[in-house]
């Protein structure tokens, strides 16, 4: 526990003692994240990728990672169940928040002064730059220390590594996609920025894109539930979503494109990634599921979920 020391002047003493009180009990405001983007309303607001002038300010629009990518995983299990890391019920889990340039390209680990990823992928950039290991306190102390239990919570229960802890995985999103995406730049926040609140808010704007695309939800209305008896088509996920979202998302496969792991929503965004108002479009990579062969959307081993919803 931080412990912060403040000055009370005893008047009957006349005389000053420092007690201490505790980092959490500091915020009985919980201090804001946001950005400020006051300097915005005097440049065109215009969807990412599609501005037709040169963005100036580029707190105002996520810019070269203009191509939006809100991901998520569905998977089986994650290994760490008996330390309680469980998957959510009646749910995807949260990947990312990824900016791929408008071309499709992309940039990662752009800022090594916000590295907090404890195993780097890739340790080695393409230009030959080393990504060091992280390893400080974990994201997780970022998020406490801005008194957000509440985002702590929720990302506990929907934003699920396989194989390693939870705040391992956070770490690298954030480092390896956020310091890529402008509008989370440190100059953003202003002078009055206060450490790792770019963190915190990326956090908050991965969980409110995560919520546009509830893709459990969506399936199962169209009657594709998980079953390890019934497999379903490529065509008939994408049928489904596309219904609702008025796109088509990249759809992973694992074993050969037969068992279906990830859904990637592309979207261009107005305003910034934090606030901005998301206009999903088609994928711009090809499905790695088959076309032709049936696609298992397994369910879950019992003992690797848990209600969340309550
Ligand atoms: C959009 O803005 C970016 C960043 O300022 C710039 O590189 C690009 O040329 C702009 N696109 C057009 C068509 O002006
Ligand atoms: C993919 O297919 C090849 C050829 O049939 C097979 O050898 C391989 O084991 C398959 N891989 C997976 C992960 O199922
Ligand atoms: C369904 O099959 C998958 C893949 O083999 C397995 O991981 C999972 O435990 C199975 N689920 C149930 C409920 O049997």
């Amino acid at each position: 526990m931080v412990y912060t020391a403040v000055s009370i002047l005893l008047p009957f003493a006349f005389a000053s003692v420092t007690i201490a009180i505790p980092e959490s009990s500091r915020f009985s405001v919980i201090p804001n994240t946001f950005p400020d983007i006051s300097a915005c309303a005097a440049q065109p607001s215009v969807f990412s990728c599609e501005n037709t002038t040169v963005i100036q300010n580029t707190c105002c629009s996520p810019t070269p990672g203009g191509l939006v990518l809100q991901t998520q995983f569905w998977s089986t299990w994650t290994g760490l169940e008996k330390k309680g890391q469980k998957l959510p019920k009646g749910s995807w889990t949260i990947h990312g928040l990824w900016p791929d340039n408008c071309d499709g390209s992309f940039e990662q680990y752009c800022d090594l002064s916000r590295q907090f990823d404890p195993t780097p992928s890739p340790a080695i950039l393409p230009d030959g730059t080393v990504v060091p290991p992280h390893t400080g306190p974990g994201v997780d102390t970022f998020i406490k220390n801005f008194g957000r239990e509440d985002l702590l919570d929720f990302m506990n229960k929907y934003w699920i590594n396989q194989g390693a802890p939870n705040v391992d995985f956070w770490g690298h999103e954030f480092s390896k996609h956020a310091t890529c995406t402008s509008t989370f730049d440190v100059a953003c926040y202003g002078p009055s920025y206060r450490k790792h609140q770019d963190v915190v808010n990326f956090f908050d704007a991965v969980i409110r894109a995560f919520h546009q695309y509830p893709t459990f939800d969506m399936l199962a209305s169209f009657g594709i539930i998980p079953s390890n008896k019934t497999s379903y088509t490529l065509d008939k996920f994408q049928s489904a979503i596309k219904t609702q979202i008025g796109a088509i998302p990249f759809f992973g496969c694992s074993h050969n494109g037969t068992v279906l792991s990830e859904v990637w929503y592309f979207s261009h965004v107005f305003g910034t990634e934090q606030f901005g108002t998301y206009k999903t479009l088609d994928s711009t990579t090809t499905s790695s599921c088959s076309t032709t062969l049936p696609i298992w959307y397994y369910e879950r081993t019992a003992t690797s979920e848990r209600e969340v919803r309550n």
